[in-house]
């Protein structure tokens, strides 16, 4: 079965979480998962100070994990960093690049998450690569542009579908209640997917992210080359992420 056959479901706790409301979420997500049947990957991205806590939790309930960024060295003194490999020690299986808070707040940019992604594929962890464009690129109509060349400048040569995950969040969708329409997410997956093609000649599995909630996961699911949904709010209340879990089972299978 292709990857992108099966949905990727992400939870981004973002600076949310200590350690007993963690602990609750995840034992609530877990029993919840282990209730019905699995149609799909799921992962959680908490802060760094809980990965090792939640990782034995996360093995017990088949729940991935994943930090929400890392630094493009292996060790050394670079303080406040966190490489590839400490997360891997963590539990960790994923590792998030490139999130439009790092890149507004932190001023990354995508050369720095491309050197970040050749590490973590190197220390053997899968990346979700995040792309997207703000309002003011949307209104000049400058979207795809920018798609094109944060996929260009952000995803190294060291990609393949087994090791790479992209999300598409606008940056405007974030945390805002507001989304694309069906057919914008519908042409800009398509994009997404076409571009991927030329250089890898492989499908990647695409995920939606920026405003999902249960109630449009599973009209967004159903979009063709929509492979799962990266998931920010809604991924804080244990019920509410398993509705948009479920959803995910709507998922359309296409042959790339
Ligand atoms: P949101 O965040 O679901 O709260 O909009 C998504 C994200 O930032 O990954």
């Amino acid at each position: 079965m292709p990857t992108t056959a099966i949905p990727f479901i992400a939870g981004n706790w973002k600076m949310h979480g200590l350690k007993s409301e963690a602990l609750d979420l995840v034992v609530a997500l877990g029993k919840g998962l282990q209730s019905s049947e699995r149609h799909c990957d799921v992962a959680i991205f908490p802060p760094a100070t809980l990965l090792s806590t939640l990782s034995e939790f996360c093995q017990q309930y088949t729940i991935g994990l994943g930090g929400q960024d890392c630094f493009y060295e292996e060790r050394g003194a670079f303080t406040g960093d966190i490489s590839p490999i400490m997360l891997k020690d963590a539990g960790c299986q994923y590792v998030l690049l490139g999130h439009s808070e790092r890149r507004s707040l932190h001023e990354e940019t995508s050369i720095a998450v491309h050197k970040k992604a050749k590490t973590a594929h190197k220390a053997g962890l899968i990346t979700v690569i995040c792309i997207g464009e703000t309002l003011e690129h949307k209104e000049n109509g400058q979207t795809l542009t920018v798609l094109q060349e944060q996929i260009v400048e952000s995803i190294p040569k060291t990609a393949t579908p087994g090791n790479t995950i992209i999300a598409y969040e606008p940056v405007w969708a974030i945390g805002t209640g507001k989304t694309p329409s069906l057919a914008e997410i519908t042409e800009i997956h398509h994009f997404i997917h076409d571009s991927l093609l030329k250089p890898f000649e492989k499908p990647f599995r695409i995920l939606y992210g920026g405003s999902v909630k249960s109630g449009n996961a599973r009209e967004i699911i159903e979009i063709e080359h929509v492979n799962g949904l990266l998931v920010g709010g809604a991924s804080l209340e244990a019920e509410e992420f398993l509705r948009i879990i479920k959803a995910a089972k709507h998922i359309k299978e296409h042959s790339s």
